[in-house]
């Protein structure tokens, strides 16, 4: 009867443990999902940055009026603003201090250079 007794006491402290790791597992779990990434100061969306959606707008609302096809840098269309990625024009006029920065917002220079960082893909 005493044995008896023992193991049930037993058998309910392992049971209490196992609701607790079993429950704090859950909970961790569900704060997993339910845990949502802060959106970006000023809700800039550098994660969803095409070329043709983003990149393309940007450069032709505020760049191509001066760089268009009459020579000098050309960012009229993937092929020419490409070529002014891989020789890193692009680039240097955009980040802070760069030449052309002032014409651009934070957000549209922030999206431009994630999307180089993604390999300038034409997309
Ligand atoms: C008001 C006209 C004008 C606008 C708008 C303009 N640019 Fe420029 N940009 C120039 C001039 C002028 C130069 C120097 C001559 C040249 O290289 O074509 C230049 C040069 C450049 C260069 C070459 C720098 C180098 O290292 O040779 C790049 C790249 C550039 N601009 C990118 C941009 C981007 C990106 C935008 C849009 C945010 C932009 N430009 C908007 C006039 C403009």
């Amino acid at each position: 009867m005493r044995n008896k007794i023992k193991n049930y006491r037993i058998f309910s402290l392992f049971a209490i443990v196992a609701i607790i790791s079993i429950s704090s597992f859950l909970i961790s779990c569900e704060q997993d999902e339910i845990y949502v990434a802060p959106p970006p100061p000023g809700g800039c969306d550098t994660v969803n940055v095409t070329f043709t959606v983003t990149i393309q707008n940007i450069l032709a609302s505020k760049c191509v009026s001066c760089h268009g096809s009459a020579g000098g840098v050309d960012l009229n269309g993937y092929a020419n603003v490409k070529t002014n990625v891989d020789n890193g024009k692009l680039q240097n006029a955009i980040i802070p201090g760069g030449s052309m920065r002032s014409l651009l917002s934070s957000c549209d220079a922030d999206q431009i250079i994630a999307w180089i960082n993604k390999g300038a893909p034409n997309n």
